[in-house]
C-alpha cells in the first residue's frame, strides 16, 4: 500500500490548477444511464472513484472509452443493458447508489447493492428509497440488495425531503427526467454540483429542470435525452483544501479553474483567521497570515452559508495552529472526527464532546507516522505534516487517491517536500 513521506515545515508558493469535481462527475456519470445516445463528459478528475463509477456503468452494459488521457469519457449504450449493480463495486464507493434512480427510470427494473457504511457513518439510503417510492418504484431489500421495479414509466410526483440529502436529491432529479408528467421536489440539497452542474448537464441534453425556489426543483418528464457533450465544474473541496494549505503554511498561492463564488463561506472563514484573499472570475489568490486567528465556533451544515463537512478536517488542522481556542461542530455525519486521534499524535490538543471538537490552538506539530482513515481526514493529515517539524509518514493513502488527483505532484510544485513510497 502506498504511503507519503513529508518533510516539514514547508512554505507554500506558486500556483495550482484545480481538477474536475469528483462530486459533480459521479452523479453526471450515473445519469448517463438515462441516455440512448452517445454522451461525452470532459474535465473528469483522474481519481479512483471515477474509475469505480466507470466500471459500474460498464458492468451495467455501457460502452465507455477513455480519451484525452482519461480526462474525457465517451459513453455509448448497447442494446443488452444490465440492471445488476454489484456489492463489489458499490461497497468501495457509496455513490454507487446513484445508479438506482436513472436505472429504475429508464429500465423500470434494478438490483442495486446497498452501499454499506464507511468510517464516517452508516450511510443509510432511506431518503433515496422514500423519494423513489413516491414516483411509483416498488422495492424489497434481500441479502443486501435493493430489488426494485416499477410498472412501466415512473410517474411525476410532489415530494418534500424530510432531511436535506445530496445523494437523494441527485437520484430523484435524474429519475424525474424520464418520469411521466411534472415533479416538484422540495427541501432539496443545493450544492453547486447539483444546482449548477447536474442540472446544466441534463438540461443541455433536453431535460426540463427548473429551480423554482431556493430548495425547490421542478422537473417535467421527457421521452428521451439527446446526444450531449459536457465539461464538469472544478472541484470545490480540492479548492478549499488548497486554500486551507496556503493559510496554514504562510503561503502565497494562486488557485486557478474554480469560481470563488461557490466557496464564499469558506473564503470568509479563512479571512477571519487572517488570510488575505483576492478573487477573479475563476481564480483565487490567497496569502496566509503570520499569525492565525482562532474562530470560537464553526458548524458544518448543508450548503450554502456553513462550512462544508468535507472541509471540516482541513479547517481543524488550521485551527490547531491558531492563537487561541476554537470549536467545530460536525452536524452532517455521526462519526467524522477520525482524524482527531491522528492529529493528537502530531501534538494537537483537541477534546471531543459529542459532535463538537474543542481545539486548543498554538500547537507545534512534530512529524510522526500517521494512518489515513477516510478521504478528507487523509487530506487533513497531509496538511498537518506540511507544517509539522520533521518527517511524517502517512499510510494508506489509497483513501486520498479516491478524491484528489495527483495531489503529491500538485503539492511538490508549490514547495512541499513530499514523496510517494509504493
Ligand atoms: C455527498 O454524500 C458527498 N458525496 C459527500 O462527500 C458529502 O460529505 C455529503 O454529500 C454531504 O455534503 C458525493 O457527492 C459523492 P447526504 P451523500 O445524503 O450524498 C444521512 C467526499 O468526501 N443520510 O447529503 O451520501 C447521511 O448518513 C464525500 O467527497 C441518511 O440518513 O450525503 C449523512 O449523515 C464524503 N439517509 C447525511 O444524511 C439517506 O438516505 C447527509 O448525507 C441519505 C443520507
Amino acid at each position: 500500500m502506498d504511503k507519503f513521506l513529508i518533510k516539514g515545515p514547508c512554505k507554500i508558493k506558486g500556483q495550482v490548477s484545480i481538477s474536475g469535481s469528483k462530486n459533480a462527475a459521479l452523479p453526471i456519470l450515473a445519469s448517463t444511464i438515462l441516455f440512448d445516445k452517445t454522451v461525452i463528459i470532459e474535465n473528469l478528475p483522474r481519481v479512483k472513484d471515477i474509475d469505480t463509477m466507470v466500471n459500474l456503468l460498464k458492468s451495467l452494459g455501457s460502452k465507455i472509452q477513455f480519451l484525452n488521457n482519461k480526462k474525457t469519457v465517451k459513453i455509448t449504450k448497447n442494446k443488452k443493458q444490465k440492471i445488476f449493480a454489484p456489492y463489489s463495486l458499490v461497497k468501495t464507493m457509496r455513490a454507487g447508489i446513484l445508479v438506482l434512480g436513472p436505472m429504475i427510470a429508464k429500465y423500470h427494473k434494478s438490483v442495486t447493492s446497498l452501499p454499506g457504511g464507511c468510517l464516517i457513518g452508516a450511510r443509510p439510503v432511506n431518503y433515496h428509497l422514500n423519494a423513489l417510492k413516491k414516483f411509483g418504484m416498488m422495492y424489497e431489500i434481500k441479502k443486501g440488495y435493493i430489488h426494485a421495479i416499477s410498472k412501466g414509466k415512473l410517474k411525476g410526483t410532489n415530494f418534500k425531503f424530510s432531511n436535506i440529502s445530496v445523494g437523494a436529491t441527485e437520484n430523484s432529479i435524474t429519475a424525474a427526467c424520464l418520469a411521466k408528467g411534472k415533479t416538484i421536489l422540495k427541501n432539496c440539497a443545493i450544492e453547486p454540483e447539483i444546482k449548477n452542474d447536474l442540472t446544466n448537464f441534463l438540461n443541455k441534453a433536453g431535460a426540463k429542470i427548473k429551480w423554482t425556489g431556493k430548495r425547490t426543483c421542478q422537473i417535467i418528464g421527457v421521452n428521451s435525452l439527446k446526444e450531449t457533450k459536457y465539461s464538469v465544474m472544478g472541484d470545490r473541496i480540492e479548492t478549499g483544501t488548497f486554500c486551507v494549505a496556503a493559510t496554514l503554511a504562510k503561503g502565497d498561492l494562486l488557485i486557478k479553474n474554480f469560481n470563488p463564488k461557490l466557496i464564499q463561506t469558506e473564503l470568509n472563514l479563512l479571512k477571519k483567521t487572517g488570510a488575505t484573499i483576492k478573487t477573479s472570475k475563476d481564480e483565487i489568490h490567497i496569502k496566509g497570515p503570520q499569525k492565525i486567528k482562532n474562530i470560537s465556533n464553526i458548524v458544518t451544515k448543508e450548503y450554502p452559508n456553513s462550512l462544508a463537512t468535507d472541509l471540516q478536517a482541513q479547517f481543524m488542522v488550521l485551527l490547531c495552529k491558531a492563537n487561541g481556542r476554537s470549536t467545530i461542530t460536525e452536524s452532517i455525519f455521526e462519526n467524522r472526527f477520525m482524524h482527531v486521534a491522528e492529529l493528537k499524535r502530531l501534538g494537537a490538543k483537541i477534546i471531543i464532546k459529542d459532535n463538537k471538537a474543542i481545539i486548543e490552538g498554538n500547537t507545534e506539530f512534530l512529524g510522526a507516522e500517521l494512518m489515513s482513515s477516510d478521504l478528507r481526514a487523509s487530506a487533513a493529515l497531509v496538511l498537518a505534516a506540511i507544517v509539522a517539524k520533521g518527517q511524517s509518514v502517512i499510510n494508506r493513502i489509497y483513501h486520498l487517491d479516491r478524491g484528489y488527483e495527483k495531489i503529491e505532484n500538485k503539492l511538490r510544485k508549490i514547495g512541499v517536500d513530499i514523496k510517494r513510497l509504493s
